[in-house]
């Protein structure tokens, strides 16, 4: 039976576009909505772009009615951390009530199935190693929360309609398509690898390190980083689970281990074969000592099996991409 066609919303993005280029290999009828305020057009590929907002009802219906669409991955979001705190209705406006838009539209055509990019800073600072998805969700920035929030009325709207979702909470996201031909270009980075790759290719003067005195074995962050392809190929299993009859569900998506800031930056001056300018600095606001995922979840329920959970090819691929940009060869240079 052919499947129904695909919306995606901020599949211009970073990790958007990498699934969208997964979806198109596979086949699948992918509408791209994207506003392009942190997308590049290029990075879609073959896909259908629409260029537009997820708050835009009457666009949204538009498309979900013309195109036929039956499964919908909900990527549009702002991701900043330290934005989040310093100016919170950005946050929930773009993330909370524009999801809340966009699922009316859903239950409107009668969407079957709803992906959403969650988070890990749902869970604050988690109590012990690693946090399992029945980890008490106590988020300690407003990032967290306008993505929990979401959460919410995915499960609650799920438990009253024929939609079921799968909320899948990233860790921390990185690394570019091996093959080079889409990466992380997001102005303005502020991702620890990025923002050490852009160092690395002198497209910035230096890395701060935010923090050095947290209860962690060197005192700085600690945080799971899994390759943004690994994270791209969750979200395919996940359609697979769901157009398969699969119960709404909630998964982590990481490695189910961690490194520290001085770790990454290690990883990233062997990579680059020389010396990172790195500076200590104080705490950023907002940031939890550690986040690590304990992901069997989505390991055993989608037949998930992760293939580049390895720091130094993750920041490899991150670093070709840098290159690429410092030389003009890539969008968002
Ligand atoms: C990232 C995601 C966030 C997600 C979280 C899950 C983005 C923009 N952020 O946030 O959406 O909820 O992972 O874990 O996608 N650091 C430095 N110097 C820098 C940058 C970062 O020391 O220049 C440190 C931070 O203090 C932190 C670690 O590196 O300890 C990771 O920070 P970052 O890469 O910004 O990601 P998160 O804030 O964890």
């Amino acid at each position: 039976m052919e499947q129904g066609a695909i919306l995606v919303t901020g599949g211009a993005g970073y990790i958007g576009s990498h699934v969208v280029r997964q979806l198109t290999a596979a086949g699948e009828r992918v509408v791209v909505l994207d506003n392009l305020s942190t997308g590049f057009a290029e990075a879609v590929g073959n896909a259908e772009l629409v260029v537009g907002d997820t708050g835009d009802q009457a666009l949204v219906s538009r498309l979900l009615a013309s195109h036929g669409i039956d499964s919908v991955l909900h990527f549009a979001a702002h991701t900043v951390v330290p934005e989040s705190v310093s100016n919170p209705l950005k946050y929930y406006g773009n993330n909370t009530c524009h999801t809340r838009n966009l699922l009316a539209c859903c239950q409107e055509a009668g969407v079957r199935h709803f992906i959403f990019s969650s988070t890990a800073a749902v869970y604050g600072i988690p109590e012990g190693d690693a946090c399992t998805e029945d980890s008490p969700n106590a988020p300690i920035n407003a990032y967290g929360t306008s993505k929990l929030m979401s959460e919410w009325m995915l499960r609650d709207l799920s438990a009253a309609s024929g939609l079921r979702h799968v909320a899948l909470r990233y860790f921390n996201v990185a690394g570019s398509s091996p093959d080079g031909s889409i990466g992380q270009s997001t102005p303005r980075a502020t991702l620890l690898i990025k923002v050490a790759c852009e160092v690395a290719t002198g497209r910035r003067e230096k890395l701060m390190i935010f923090g050095t005195d947290y209860p962690t074995p060197d005192g700085t962050g600690v945080r799971d980083y899994i390759h943004v392809e690994d994270l791209a190929d969750a979200h395919l299993k996940a359609l697979d689970y769901l157009r398969g009859g699969g119960e709404s569900v909630t998964l982590n998506c990481g490695y189910g281990h961690g490194y520290s800031v001085r770790e990454v930056v290690d990883a990233v001056e062997r990579v680059a074969g020389h010396r990172l300018n790195v500076e200590e600095a104080p705490r950023r606001p907002g940031d939890p000592p550690i986040l690590i995922a304990r992901a069997d979840r989505a390991r055993s329920l989608l037949g998930w099996e992760p293939k580049y959970d390895d720091l130094d090819f993750i920041v490899r691929t991150s670093l070709e991409w840098e290159k690429k940009l410092a030389a003009g060869e890539v969008y968002g240079a």
